[in-house]
C-alpha cells in the first residue's frame, strides 16, 4: 500500500535517514521504535509526504506520493501528530469534523456522509459523551482521543500515530492501543505508530521497525527485533528479554544498573 524505496533525508545538510526501504501493508500494525532523535518523526513525515526526501521514492498505491494532491493523500492516510495545536474554544464535534476537510469542496460544507463519518469516529473512540465540550476543558487523554477521532473521520486506509500514548495514564494508553489494534483487525487498516514503550510495542504491534544511526537496524516481528543484541546497539543498554506469562508477549527489562536483578536470581543468570 505504501512503499519507501532507498530513502535518504536530511535537515540543512545534516543527514537524518539513509537507505530506508519499507513496505507498509494493510491489516498490519507497525511500531516504529528507536532512541530519541533517531529520526522516527522524520520517517513518518516522509511517509505522509509532509517532508520530501533527498533521494529515493515514496510510492502510495503504486504512484509517487508527490504526484498526489494533498487532499487526495489525506483521503488515504491520516496522521495523529506528536503534538497538535487545536484552537481551545472549539468543541469536540468541531475538531472531529475537521477530519472531513479532504472530502469537502467548500470549508465546513458537510454532507450527510460527512456527519455519519464524524459520528462513527466519535463512537469508535468512545467520545460521544464529550461531543459538545470545549477542547480546553478536556484531560490530556480525552484530547488525544479527540485527535484520533479527527484522524478516523478522514476514513483513512493508513493511520499514522506519533507517540500517541506519551504522557497518558495506563488506562488511556491501553484504550488507544486496543482501538488501533481493533481498526487493523476489524477494518483492515494499516497502522504505523511511533512508540517508546517496548513492552506495549511487543504486545500490540505485528511488526517493529527499529531505527538506529540513520538506518533501519532491523525490522520484523517483535521476536526478531527485540533481542538484547539489537537493543544494546540501538539504545546502549543491557537488557533481558523474556515472555510475560500473562500476555504471552515479549517483555524487556533494562539491566543497566546492577541492582536491577534480584539477589536470589543473580547466581542463576550469572550476573
Ligand atoms: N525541523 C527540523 N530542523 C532541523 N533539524 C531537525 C528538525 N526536525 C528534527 N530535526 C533533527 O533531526 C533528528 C531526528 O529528529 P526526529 O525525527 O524528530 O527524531 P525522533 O522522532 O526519533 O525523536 C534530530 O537530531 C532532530 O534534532
Ligand atoms: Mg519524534
Amino acid at each position: 500500500m505504501l512503499k519507501l524505496l532507498n530513502i535518504s533525508a536530511s535537515y540543512q545538510d545534516i543527514p537524518i535517514l539513509e537507505n530506508i526501504y519499507l513496505n507498509i501493508s494493510s491489516k498490519l500494525f507497525y511500531g516504529i521504535i528507536g532512541p530519541n532523535g533517531a529520526g522516527k518523526t522524520t520517517l513518518l513525515k516522509i511517509m505522509t509526504g509532509i517532508k520530501g526526501p533527498d533521494a529515493g521514492e515514496v510510492l502510495l498505491q503504486g504512484k509517487k506520493i508527490n504526484r498526489f494532491a494533498k487532499k487526495e493523500v489525506a483521503k488515504i492516510m491520516a496522521v495523529v501528530p506528536q503534538s497538535s495545536f487545536v484552537p481551545p474554544l472549539f468543541t469536540v464535534e468541531d475538531v472531529v469534523s475537521m477530519g472531513r476537510y479532504p472530502f469537502q469542496q467548500l470549508r465546513f460544507s458537510d454532507s450527510d456522509a460527512d456527519r455519519r463519518c464524524v459520528d462513527e469516529a466519535m463512537e469508535k473512540t468512545g467520545i460521544n459523551g464529550l461531543r459538545h465540550r470545549r477542547i480546553n476543558e478536556l484531560s490530556g487523554g480525552q484530547r488525544q482521543e479527540v485527535i484520533i477521532a479527527r484522524a478516523l473521520a478522514q476514513t483513512p486506509q493508513i493511520l499514522m500515530l506519533d507517540e500517541p500514548t506519551a504522557n497518558l495514564d495506563i488506562k488511556h494508553q491501553m484504550k488507544i492501543l486496543h482501538l488501533t489494534s481493533a481498526l487493523v483487525r476489524n477494518e483492515g487498516m494499516a497502522a504505523v505508530m511511533v512508540i517508546h514503550d517496548l513492552n506495549l510495542a511487543a504486545r500490540f504491534c505485528d511488526r517493529l521497525i527499529l531505527l538506529h544511526d540513520k538506518k533501519i537496524l532491523t525490522m520484523g516481528t517483535p521476536e526478531t527485533v527485540l533481542t538484547p543484541a539489537h537493543l544494546k546497539t540501538a539504545y546502549g543498554v543491557e537488557t533481558s528479554v523474556g515472555e510475560n506469562p500473562l500476555t504471552r508477549s515479549l517483555e524487556v527489562t533494562v539491566l543497566d544498573k546492577k541492582g536491577a536483578v534480584h539477589e536470589s536470581v543473580k547466581q542463576c543468570v550469572n550476573y
